[in-house]
């Protein structure tokens, strides 16, 4: 009432207007029927004028979080052994990590595990107080897939025709056109959820409390929703295209609401300029802080919580209440390509706000049954929708009592969702098509059938009239690319830009299906390439090579070089000497210089399924997961931060790769070590939705298509990655030991990701000339350096030298690499960077990143790559410590008998 007596009389009448039309309306029907009213805010009738606000702030710091400076390696002394121990001594010491802030800018310049095709009995919203309908149960959605129902819907309906009801008439034409493959291997089968091995205590202590999360269950620590949950609770949560962030009292209004906003491309920030061709931006960065819309209510202040609630590897709740335990709240479900910002409101005073200003706002009618739409136009020139669902279907009356709020009723409940429109009517048509419902999370599925990988992505829908309305998504780039038809036919023409991924483009589904064709089924330990397959055939000259070499390696520790207080390194030696015994008894058949080797390799392997290591494992009970114990002392950076769940898939991945090597070589080491090793992939890779002890899928976004690197940090940018190499190494190390331990979906879900990744990798990290998803002007660096969800920067965490940041996307050098480096992305990259004219030629760089540049050399000219490994006086300092010149021969050799790779 106040805010109405502040306003003109010209304005008071605009609002009585607005309101008898409205109330005097018939039954809300189309808008049509429907005279918009536009309500100006009282102060500036409609005079442009662009706030500060508008533009936001940049960080370029990288953040601290366990990276250290150097990547030791081994250097050679004499006799052709290798002294690791000094070079180890600085790991755990906080000097060693780096701090340093690159030229800054402080302001500018499982649900329907059932595809709906199957629907199920409506439920209530479980997560809301509001009965609002839902398509999904929590049994199902917490229950494990099973793809042959998930990927192939038309089977479903077939097997369950009691399930179809009639309105399930989208979904079930779409997947009558779905092909349903004859033979599929499900990539999702657990391997087990029972108990983990006696050896790995539990501990109850973890450095990061669980704060600001409401659950018992595993907690996924590597998604895009963190910052929900961390720390301060007010970094931005990138659910692409959208970001979210709480502003808990920030910001011009220092609203407690949860703020939202999407940007556009003249908003970014950019790096200095490289030394490369073409002179690239070293970093490109987005603004935070853009308070563009804030789904807030009057009564949310100082006192006001965020719980994160039902935090699953898609989405979580935000729930906002105005005290810890209100009866009252605002729960937010945040969904990874949600198409609308949803803010479901229980008890009470909705205001809209927006720090960028609105400039008008339009009643725009009803769209469907009981919806009331606004379209609000802003300072900035964007259009948002604004769509509310009052649980009393009663008019609300939304009222611009200022430039920056929108009020609705007193103790209301309902829902309000905000979406940017760039398209205009066709776009608000289609967003009027699909307003009142959301996701409320999320599934995967997939299969694999011969070379053809198939996965689905499913949402749990909440709302209003879910049956009949069908849900609008936003869809990443190589989603799109790999559609299959049937999906492709819902895209629609609504694009949206994402801050790191290129357009999210909008479809309109329940479900999205892609595949991905020519997974590397036949690729083994052997080199192998797409055109030729697996060759274990060496030429009787380069054995001789080879067995020199490998005699030389073989001399060394290899229990000391795994002896070490990181996971990291001990993993990636352990990795290697693997690689070398593999190369000597079965690419030189020399089994008997490789059996002894193999015996030190299990012993040292012991070690650690002894939990004997410098730094044990434990089972964390507090997030669920099973991390180092290094960060237990209070340095959360030690060991590159994986008690803090930072880079899990690295670490375990080179002892999973290790395991399937010994295990391939001597197949009674599998039995009594399967649970030990299958306890890393729960870890990192569990493909249990409901697994007690381990959340489902802790690195690999299924979303995303690659891994997160970043664990329990909180950070400005969100989550990030700057080894798309190592994540490689992961699925082809879940591949292969899925296959030598007998376990098919395994196998298949590695082969899947490998898929995946080469697409997404194609995409968003491997830079090729024709690079569409980031700026032309950082397209020259070739990689991107570290990928974070709202800035990518060309540098790595432990230094800027071009052989670091290039070199940490290509190692470590496996069969795996030849699949997902094409050969026109290293020959661009290798010419740009490493070429004898070019700025950092290969010759004169030092150290392991030599021998790590040179074995990449093996993709695209393996003659090259051979002479500099096979030449006399080869300087054993040029080999990194997780390589070998053993390998990189029988790398670069193979290929050399294979030119058409
Ligand atoms: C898609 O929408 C844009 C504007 O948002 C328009 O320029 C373009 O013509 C549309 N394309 C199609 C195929 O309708
Ligand atoms: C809205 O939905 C109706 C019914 O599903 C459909 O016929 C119509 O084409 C849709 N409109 C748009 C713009 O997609
Ligand atoms: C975001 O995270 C950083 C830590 O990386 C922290 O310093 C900051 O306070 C957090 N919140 C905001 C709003 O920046």
């Amino acid at each position: 009432m106040q805010a109405i007596l502040r306003m003109s009389p010209a304005v008071m009448l605009i609002w009585l207007l607005a309101a008898n039309t409205v109330l005097s309306a018939p039954a809300p029907t189309q808008s049509s029927s429907f005279s918009e009213i536009t309500q100006y805010p009282p102060s500036t009738q409609g005079a442009r004028q662009l706030p500060p606000e508008t533009q936001g702030v940049y960080h370029t710091a990288l953040e601290r979080e366990g990276h250290e400076l150097e990547q030791p390696e081994p250097t050679k002394d004499a006799d052709g052994t290798f002294e690791l121990d000094s070079l180890f001594d600085t790991l755990n010491e906080p000097d060693s990590f780096i701090d340093w802030i690159l030229p800054g800018l402080d302001t500018p310049p499982e649900a329907p595990a059932e595809p709906s095709a199957s629907p199920v009995p409506d439920s209530t919203y479980s997560s809301s107080d509001l009965s609002l309908s839902s398509t999904s149960t929590e049994s199902e959605i917490d229950s494990p897939i099973s793809p042959t129902q998930e990927v192939h819907p038309a089977a479903e309906v077939t097997t369950s025709p009691d399930s179809v009801t009639p309105e399930s008439t989208f979904a079930t034409q779409a997947a009558q056109d779905t092909v349903v493959p004859m033979v599929d291997q499900d990539a999702f089968v657990p391997v087990g959820t029972g108990p983990i091995p006696a050896a790995i205590p539990p501990r109850d202590d973890h450095p990061v409390a669980k704060n600001g999360v409401d659950s018992s269950n595993p907690i996924e620590t590597n998604k895009f929703h963190s910052a929900l949950f961390l720390g301060s609770q007010t970094n931005a949560t990138f659910t692409h295209p959208y970001s979210l962030a709480w502003a808990k009292g920030s910001g011009n209004l220092q609203s407690f609401g949860m703020s939202v906003s999407h940007i556009e491309p003249h908003l970014l920030a950019y790096g200095p300029t490289n030394s490369l061709p073409g002179n690239p931006v070293s970093y490109y960065i987005n603004p935070i802080g853009i308070q563009s819309v804030i789904l807030s209510a009057t009564e949310l202040s100082h006192s006001t919580t965020l719980i994160a609630e039902n935090v699953l590897p898609f989405s979580a709740d935000a729930v906002l209440r105005p005290q810890a335990g209100s009866a009252q709240s605002i729960t937010l479900p945040v969904v990874q390509g949600m198409a609308y910002v949803t803010g479901v409101y229980t008890q009470l005073q909705p205001v809209i706000q927006s720090a960028v200003h609105f400039r008008e706002v339009v009643t725009a009618g009803s769209p469907r049954a009981g919806i009331f739409k606004y379209r609000a136009t802003l300072e900035d020139d964007a259009v948002w929708l604004i769509y509310v669902t009052p649980q009393d279907g009663q008019d609300p009356n939304l009222e611009l009592v200022s430039t920056t709020d929108l009020r609705g009723p007193a103790g209301w409940s309902g829902t309000i969702q905000v979406a940017k429109n760039p398209a205009g009517s066709p776009g608000e048509s289609l967003y009027d098509n699909s307003s009142g419902v959301f996701p409320i999370e999320a599934t995967v599925s997939g299969s694999v059938n011969d070379r053809t990988g198939t996965y689905r992505l499913s949402w749990a829908k909440g709302g209003k009239d879910t049956q009949s309305t069908p849900l609008m998504m936003f869809a990443l780039p190589h989603h799109v690319e790999a559609f299959d038809s049937q999906t492709s036919g819902h895209a629609v023409n609504i694009t949206l830009r994402t801050t790191t991924k290129g357009l999210a483009r909008a479809v309109i589904g329940e479900y999205w299906t892609m595949t991905e064709p020519d997974l590397p089924k036949t690729m083994d330990f052997a080199p192998w390439s797409i055109a030729s397959g697996s060759s274990r055939q060496l030429s009787q000259a380069a054995q001789t090579v080879i067995k020199t070499a490998a005699a030389t390696e073989l001399k060394q520790d290899i229990d000391a070089q795994s002896n070490l207080n990181s996971m990291y390194y001990s993993g990636k030696a352990l990795s290697k000497f693997a690689t070398i015994i593999y190369t000597v008894d079965r690419l030189l058949g020399d089994h008997a210089s490789a059996t002894p080797a193999l015996d030190r390799l299990k012993s040292a392997f012991a070690r650690f399924t002894q939990n004997k290591q410098q730094f044990p494992l434990v089972y964390d009970t507090v997030w669920k997961g099973v991390v180092s114990t290094a960060s237990y002392g209070g340095d959360v950076g030690a060991d590159f931060g994986n008690t803090l769940y930072n880079d899990h898939h690295f670490h375990y991945g080179y002892f999973i790769h290790a395991a399937a090597i010994i295990g391939t070589l001597d197949p009674s080491w599998v039995g009594p070590n399967r649970d030990w090793v299958n306890m890393l992939v729960r870890d990192c890779g569990n493909a249990a939705a409901n697994d007690p002890l381990f959340p489902f899928s802790r690195s690999f976004d299924w979303y995303h298509g690659h891994s997160w690197a970043k664990g329990l940090f909180e950070s400005f940018d969100g989550k990030d990655q700057e080894s798309s190499s190592e994540d490689v190494m992961f699925a082809y190390a879940l591949k292969m030991w899925g296959k030598t331990s007998g376990d098919a979906s395994m196998e298949a879900r590695g082969n899947l990701m490998l898929g995946i990744m080469r697409r997404s990798l194609r995409n968003y990290f491997l830079m090729e000339s024709n690079n569409v998803n980031h700026p032309p002007n950082f397209i020259g660096n070739k990689v991107t350096g570290i990928l974070f969800e709202n800035k990518v920067d060309h540098t790595t965490y432990f230094g800027a030298n071009l052989e670091y940041i290039q070199g940490i996307h290509m190692l470590p050098l496996l069969p795996s690499s030849t699949y997902v480096r094409s050969q026109e992305f290293v020959r661009e990259e290798w010419d740009a960077i490493f070429a004898s004219d070019a700025v950092a030629p290969a010759e004169r760089v030092t150290g392991g990143w030599k021998g790590v540049l040179y074995s990449n050399l093996a993709l695209i000219d393996p003659a090259a790559s051979w002479r500099f490994f096979a030449q006399d006086n080869f300087d054993y300092g040029w080999i990194d410590g997780g390589a070998s010149r053993t390998w990189s021969l029988a790398f670069a050799a193979e290929t050399s008998h294979n030119p058409r790779r």
